[in-house]
């Protein structure tokens, strides 16, 4: 079986590049679970246009058949034949077991989302993203799979002081879906202690892009209010705006999942989690603009649309910032897209100059600062 590398580049820039390169020209096994899910479906998408073999796992809970067909239609046909489904459900450790034969690198991404989901139903939350996310380890363990890259959240932080989150500094989670991440990271820990099976946690934060589902009480804020706006409802804002999150778009997490999937055995790299953002904030009264505008260039009557009130959530945090300097270091983690690039993408389907722009001097910015990878052992 590969083991998921051997080596790191010096550089600190093309530490994807470097990565995808050594991919193509040694195409591994992977599995994504959750993959007809919105994350999913965009790591599938990146895995086989870059030549990987990959078996899919999902049981449409909340993802869409849908979701597989427009990414294997976009794939070439010799890519889209590289892919296996299996429609199966993780809270079943057989189907799990199943999944992992011959597997190289895992990607777990299944898992129930939201947090005023986790509160309406903790028990449903609990048994897939705890017990499904144990059943997969412990099926991983047996198929003695390289690596073993899950799906964490920002929202294990709580409520912590200071600017920015960085993975040391805990607050206590604030709702079930929290602690189910948090009970994911823990087992992920006990089981590299107990049976070396080599992990690595990925804290998103707020996500978002194409394919993510607008629909039901559950959705995330990006994707609700484009649909909102573009059917002339109204957005609502839980309380005064100020609330801010890091918006990360899809395709740095793609990054990250591939950094964390490939990053050198044994190296220091592995058995850590890793916030994974743009590393910028942006409050939600200024994402209702950001989104308004861009949707108001295809539709003039939006130009003047406003975002109603109502009082704050139960659960919500007030301030979500990722520190991302760990996963630059460790992972050369490098992410492309800030904000107003990935809605762009998401919104125009192109990135605008003005954002080219923007972006190549945050890049600049970020890359003066310490952030180089550190060298396989
Ligand atoms: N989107 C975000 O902003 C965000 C932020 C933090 C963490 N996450 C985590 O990332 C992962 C992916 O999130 P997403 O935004 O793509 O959500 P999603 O709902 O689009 O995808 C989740 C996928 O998991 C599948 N699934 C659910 N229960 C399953 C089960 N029992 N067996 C098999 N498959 C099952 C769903 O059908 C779906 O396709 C989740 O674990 C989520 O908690 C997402």
């Amino acid at each position: 079986m590969d083991t998921p590398r051997t080596s790191l580049s010096d550089s600190v820039t093309d530490t994807i590049d470097q990565v995808e390169a050594e991919l193509r020209a040694n195409p591994r096994k992977w599995l994504v679970t959750g993959v007809a899910g919105f994350i999913g479906s965009h790591l599938l998408a990146r895995l086989l246009a870059l030549g990987q073999t990959v078996v899919g796992l999902d049981n449409f809970e909340t993802g869409k058949a849908g979701n597989l067909n427009e990414v294997l239609s976009q794939a070439k046909a010799e890519d889209s034949r590289r892919f296996q489904f299996i429609e199966g459900d993780v809270r079943e450790l057989r189907v799990c077991r199943g999944a992992c034969e011959g597997v190289d690198i895992v990607l777990h991404e299944a898992g129930l989302g939201s947090v005023p989901r986790s509160i309406e139903n903790p028990i449903a939350t609990h048994e897939v993203n705890v017990s499904g996310f144990l059943n997969m380890i412990f099926a991983a363990r047996d198929s003695k799979v390289g690596r073993f890259v899950y799906a964490s959240s920002s929202s294990v932080y709580g409520e912590v002081p200071g600017q920015s989150k960085q993975e040391e500094i805990l607050g206590e989670p604030l709702s079930p879906y929290a602690l189910s991440k948090k009970i994911d990271e823990l087992y992920a820990k006990i089981f590299t202690q107990v049976y070396k099976v080599e992990s690595i946690g990925l804290r998103y934060f707020n996500v978002f892009g194409a394919r993510q589902d607008p629909e039901g009480p559950y959705a995330a804020v990006i994707p609700r209010w484009t649909a909102a706006l573009q059917a002339q409802k109204p957005c609502i804002i839980y309380g005064d705006g100020e609330t801010s999150r890091d918006f990360c778009y899809v395709e740095n997490v793609v990054q990250a999942n591939i950094l964390a999937g490939m990053a050198p055995a044994n190296s220091p790299a592995v058995n850590q989690i890793y916030n994974v953002g743009a590393g910028g904030e942006t409050s939600l009264n200024q994402l209702f603009t950001m989104i308004r505008d861009r949707l108001a260039e295809g539709d003039r009557r939006l130009r003047d649309a406003t975002a109603q009130r109502q009082p704050f959530r139960e659960g919500d945090i007030r301030r979500s910032l990722a520190d991302i300097s760990k996963a630059r270091k460790l992972l050369g983690y490098s992410p492309r897209f800030n904000v107003a690039a990935g809605l762009d993408k998401t919104l125009l389907g192109a990135t605008r100059a003005s954002d080219a722009a923007l972006l190549a001097t945050e890049m600049a910015a970020n890359a003066a600062a310490d952030v180089r990878p550190v060298h396989a052992a």
